[in-house]
């Protein structure tokens, strides 16, 4: 079911109250923002407001402080970084409920911007706590979702609020699931799924979701020994699901059946230890010795993935291709976004580690589309009910 956005109600001199996803990558020394791009793509849904003259209130959770107040996870850098981006001075209130920032709030003029402070400060944040939901609420005249990121949790923030307040999809939500669900219900074939990352158990539900709509599906990553084992392939010392082999030789046998093209890798670069340190080399599949383990796909497999992209018309991405973080094992996933930034296809990235890898190679603007949500894109794209979307009003059919 569609549902309401900000476009479909009242909001001019209203207090809107709007919860975004500012969890955006702090430098560890610095305390400054490294990417603000989860800031940039909610400006769509705060301009509208601004210019409808409503009093807009945004809240966001930054990181995992647990209940408690982090002075490191405090947001006033996000209320900077948002008044430089929006040419207009973003307040940022003292906490996110209470009368000091009621009064904030009063104060607001038609336009003017607030945001408060970090929402999981407060344990009653991650509980769904009925009463904090209800003290959130009295801080507004309607409620704007548009924390894609966050979506996939039920929150006071997300789902408890909607209890009081008209409930609708901001235009970033918007977007999100109109991209996401267009890949689900409407992919142009050839259709292509790239997949990567540590676990198969992280991504198993998406790729049983999807085996009906792919037309092929290819798997690098760490989750790739675990595929290969199951292909009677020996893979040293990476990291094996003994428990997901026999699922995995039945998801195989079923792209089989369907006649999806299944493409893993054929060479890899191992390594004698996991740190920057370690010795490297180049391995067929089938020559990896005992003590060694997979850290990234090699030249061979990166040539095989980029021709089996070539003349899709859709290619959805999620997951590096090796243990990125480490420069030397980080070649696979670098090659693989360039090749994705090359297809003349619609090409969409999850949000998480992926996002930020095609945004911090500078590739973000040669992409279709790049989710704001890592966690939540793969529960979306699971088909399963996301909790802060499923709260929100349905649009009255026409
Ligand atoms: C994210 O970055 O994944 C979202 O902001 C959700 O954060 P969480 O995983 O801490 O709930
Ligand atoms: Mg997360």
């Amino acid at each position: 079911m569609e549902k309401m956005t900000v476009r479909d109600i009242e909001v001019s001199g209203k207090r809107v109250l709007v919860r975004v996803d500012f969890n955006v990558p702090l430098d560890e020394e610095t305390g400054t923002i490294t990417d603000d791009s989860r800031i940039q793509a909610t400006l769509p849904t705060i301009r509208y407001l601004v210019r409808r003259k409503a009093r807009v209130i945004l809240i966001s959770h930054l990181g995992r402080p647990r209940g408690k107040v982090v002075d490191k996870l405090r947001l006033t850098v996000v209320a900077q970084r948002l008044s430089q981006i929006l040419g207009q001075q973003v307040g940022i209130a003292v906490d996110c409920v209470g009368l000091e920032v009621e009064k904030s709030v009063e104060s607001l003029k038609s336009g003017d911007v607030l945001l408060l402070e970090n929402i999981r400060f407060h344990p009653e944040e991650e509980e769904n706590n009925a009463a904090f939901a209800q003290a959130l609420a009295h801080l507004a005249d309607v409620y704007v979702n548009d924390a894609f990121g966050a979506a996939h949790r039920a929150h006071a923030s997300t789902v408890g609020i909607t209890n009081y307040l008209p409930a609708v999809a901001g235009l970033l939500l918007e977007k999100e699931l109109k991209t996401l669900g267009g890949i689900l219900t409407n992919p142009a074939h050839p259709f292509a799924m790239l997949i990567g990352g540590a676990k198969v158990s992280d991504k198993i539900g998406m790729i049983e979701n999807v085996l009906d709509k792919v037309d092929s599906l290819l798997v690098g990553g760490g989750m790739a020994a675990t595929f290969l084992k199951a292909r009677s392939y020996e893979v040293g010392q990476s990291l094996v699901e003994e428990d997901k082999l026999d699922l995995t030789v039945r998801l195989m046998a079923d792209m089989e059946r369907r006649g999806v093209s299944f493409l893993l890798p054929v060479d890899v670069v191992i390594a004698d230890a996991l740190g920057a340190e370690a010795n490297t080399k180049t391995a067929s599949v089938a020559d990896i010795p005992p003590q060694w383990r997979i850290v990234d796909i090699g030249p061979q497999t990166i040539e095989n993935f980029s021709q089996g992209l070539q003349g899709c018309k859709t290619v959805f991405w999620n997951g590096p291709m090796g243990i990125y973080e480490i420069p030397q094992f980080a070649a696979g996933t670098k090659a693989m976004a360039r090749s994705l930034a090359g297809l003349k296809a619609t090409t969409v990235i999850g949000g998480g580690s992926t996002a930020e890898i095609v945004i911090d190679m500078g590739l973000a603007g040669r992409m279709t589309f790049v989710s704001t949500g890592g966690g939540a894109s793969l529960r979306f794209l699971s088909s399963k009910v996301l909790p802060g979307v499923e709260a929100l009003r349905d649009k009255k059919s026409s």
